[in-house]
């Protein structure tokens, strides 16, 4: 059961904790509804790409009830502090490279370098965002494939029962996806996104834009996009069905491969939530494990084909696509 809760003070704070504990609960922004999680915990992003039905994953946007909050998960620059100056809160989405020191789990990022931050308008939103007091993780709460909804009802007829409530604010003033800007480009700052900043705004401040040669340049499946993600140093090898000692083992479900040199095993109970929560810490470990015992290759045992399971092939497929030199 989806609980509709109402923009009051005790519907804010049944949102701020259901979010707080790692559950999700669908808001009202001004450009669309988000499908909000705690973006500090990966099984809470998990469960976003489970509600939403995504065959891969995709880097998410944090949102924040303030610049000062969001800027604290980034290497802000003064290009950034100028437009979200003039934008924030406002339908803009900065791009920038992920501090150091960000809490933002790799699942909420997809393993980039960079992060995408925003400071949504809206007494609800704001209210929700100061109350639960952590980086959300949003994107459009529809599901995959089909269009974001800008009404609360329309939330309920995609996500009814998957998702754990939706704070009702009343229809989206926007009603169309904030603009994505990215800002680590070497040059111009990127538009990826159009949205609800007009760009002409945006050259007011920041100057000519860049635009993305080709729409794939901006799609997550394009190979200037795959460079960019964490890709292990070892090699991997895919639906493995032997492992040998020199091999790191990436295993799924209760019977582990036997003799791997190293094993991260993503959900021992065969459950896609959690692999999907673990992956990329898994590719992690085996990387450092890899280092530490000589290890030279990764194998991984079959994920099945359903569910989060074609979101993991996704990431997996892309981690053992060929690298360049
Ligand atoms: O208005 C909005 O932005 C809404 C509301 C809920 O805030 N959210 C939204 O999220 O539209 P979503 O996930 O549907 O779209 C996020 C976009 C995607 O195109 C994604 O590829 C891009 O932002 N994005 C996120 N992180 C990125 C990153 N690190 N680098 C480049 N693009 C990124
Ligand atoms: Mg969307």
């Amino acid at each position: 059961m989806t609980q509709r809760l109402p923009a009051t003070s005790s519907g804010l704070e049944t949102a701020a904790r259901i979010l707080r504990e790692g559950g999700l609960v669908a808001f009202g922004t001004e450009t669309v509804y988000g499908l909000g999680g705690d973006a500090t915990q990966p099984a809470a992003v998990a469960r976003i790409f489970e509600a939403k039905n995504r065959p891969r994953f995709n880097p998410l946007i944090s949102h924040f009830a303030t610049a000062d909050a969001a800027f604290e998960q980034v290497v802000a620059t003064p290009l950034a502090r100028k437009l979200a100056q003039a934008f924030w809160p406002g339908p803009l989405t900065l791009v920038l490279p992920r501090a150091p020191t960000s809490s933002i789990c790799d699942l909420a990022a997809d393993g980039l370098e960079s992060l995408a931050v925003r400071v949504p308008k809206g007494e609800c939103v704001q209210a929700l965002l100061q109350a639960v007091n952590r980086p959300i993780a949003a994107p459009s709460a529809n599901r995959s494939g089909r269009i974001s909804p800008s009404d609360a009802s329309h939330v309920l007829e995609e996500l009814e029962g998957r998702i754990d409530a939706v704070l009702d604010s009343g229809p989206c003033a926007v009603g169309l996806e904030s603009t994505v800007l990215d800002l680590t480009a070497e040059d111009r700052p990127l538009l990826l996104r159009p949205g609800g900043i007009p760009a002409e705004a945006l050259e007011e401040i920041c100057g000519p834009l860049a635009y993305p040669e080709t729409e794939t340049d901006a799609a997550p499946a394009s190979p200037g996009r795959m460079l960019s993600h964490y890709a292990p140093a070892l090699p991997v090898r895919l639906n493995a069905t032997s492992v040998k000692p020199t091999e790191g083992l990436l295993a799924f479900g209760p019977i582990p491969l036997a003799g791997a040199g190293a094993v991260w095993n993503l959900s021992q109970t065969g459950n896609l939530e959690e692999a999907a929560a673990r992956l990329f810490s898994g590719l992690r470990y085996l990387d450092k494990q890899g280092a530490l015992l000589g290890l030279t290759g990764v194998a991984v045992q079959s994920v099945p084909a359903h569910g989060l399971g074609r979101a993991i092939q996704d990431r997996l497929r892309r981690a053992a696509a060929p690298r360049p030199l």
